[in-house]
């Protein structure tokens, strides 16, 4: 059978679950594609990890991108890096030099999300990055092609599991701020950085790609309310719960008469609302719309696996791609681009 021959750049926390999933699935994704997925290639940090990671996997690894730009038989680059710099030069030359990419890389789509499907665009490249939006949640898909025959007005979601994880563990077992973020943090959920979880930036990030999908606009992550749960404390959450409220961060994004806003902020949920019992890591997306008036999706949104997962289903998409002669056909809408700053009227534009 053919073989794809992909690479992967950082074997991290959802790296390093790429190739497993590929190797366990493989009989049923060659059924789905007509090929035979392999990782011939990896990129690591250092001599260092290489040596150490040399031992576990039977994948070429390198510490010199140019290995893998210049490798012919790479046909896609899966980023798994993080962050904006190296990721994004490496993107952009991977699409520049014929291979199409994948990325989980929330950060990098929310701030430079139209130039890289600009440059994949202009180079006939797949660019595919559902695991950037709630981990295992297929949820830009489901708002591309599922939803595409309707009209949405608003979508709301939990869309940090790191976050959620500590308001249920805050609420349900009374743990402290600290204690909540530092097992969050040893379960893999959280950002290297957890700033960006627990003052809402990582669930900002999300909110301004699902506002693309959802209604064809960019939003500036400046014009994105932000607030966090830094220093709430227990107490407060387990008063809130007697009240009939759970309290979750959420992440939103409307249109109101041709305006779109987007916020990110703790919200009181009324304990009978669907997003009141998403719970742990779990993320959920609740979608507003005309035609199917009310959905809701839900899923892990953090963690190794699920992630991993979802990076693999966008391989396999550029997989059937390839053998149909579609590649660089975007399942997303910067092409129709409309730039959006808060408040501003769409319609006049
Ligand atoms: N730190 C992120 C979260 C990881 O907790 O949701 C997934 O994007």
């Amino acid at each position: 059978m053919e073989k794809l021959k992909v690479a992967v750049l950082g074997l991290g926390t959802v790296g390093s679950g790429v190739p497993l999933i590929l190797k366990e699935h493989q009989e049923k994704i060659s059924l789905v594609t007509g090929v035979e997925i392999v990782v011939e290639q990896a990129l690591v940090r250092d001599e260092a990890e290489k040596v150490d990671l040399a031992k576990h996997y039977d994948i070429q690894l390198t510490t010199d991108y140019q290995e893998i730009l210049s490798n012919p038989e790479i046909q896609v680059v899966v980023e798994l890096i993080g962050q904006i710099e190296p990721a994004k030069t490496y993107i952009i030359q991977a699409l520049e030099s014929g291979k199409h990419v994948v990325t989980a890389n929330k950060d990098l789509l929310a701030l430079h999300g139209k130039e890289l499907v600009e440059t994949a665009n202009k180079h006939q490249r797949d660019l595919y990055y559902e695991a950037a939006v709630a981990g295992g949640i297929p949820i830009l898909r489901t708002i591309a092609n599922s939803l595409a025959a309707d009209n949405i007005t608003c979508v709301r979601g939990i869309l940090n599991g790191t976050t959620n994880y500590m308001l249920t563990k805050m609420a349900n077992e009374g743990w402290s701020y600290e204690q909540a973020l530092d097992e969050a943090q040893a379960l893999g959920f959280a950002e290297s950085d957890p700033t960006n979880d627990v003052d809402g930036i990582d669930a900002a990030y999300k909110v301004a790609i699902l506002t693309q999908f959802a209604f064809g606009m960019s939003i500036d992550l400046a014009d994105i309310d932000k607030k966090g749960i830094r220093g709430m404390s227990s107490d407060d959450i387990q008063m809130a719960q007697q009240l009939g409220y759970i309290v979750k961060l959420l992440g939103s994004s409307k249109k109101t008469n041709g305006s779109v806003s987007a916020e990110v902020g703790p919200v009181l949920v009324p304990a009978d609302h669907p997003l009141a019992s998403v719970q742990n890591e779990m993320n959920a997306v609740y979608v507003q719309s005309s035609g199917v008036r009310e959905s809701m999706y839900y899923g892990p949104g953090a963690g190794a696996k699920p992630t991993a997962t979802s990076v693999v289903s966008d391989i396999i998409t550029v997989a059937k791609n390839i053998r149909l002669g579609i590649s660089g056909h975007m399942f997303n809408s910067y092409a129709s681009e409309t730039v959006l700053t808060k408040d501003e009227d769409i319609e006049s534009k």
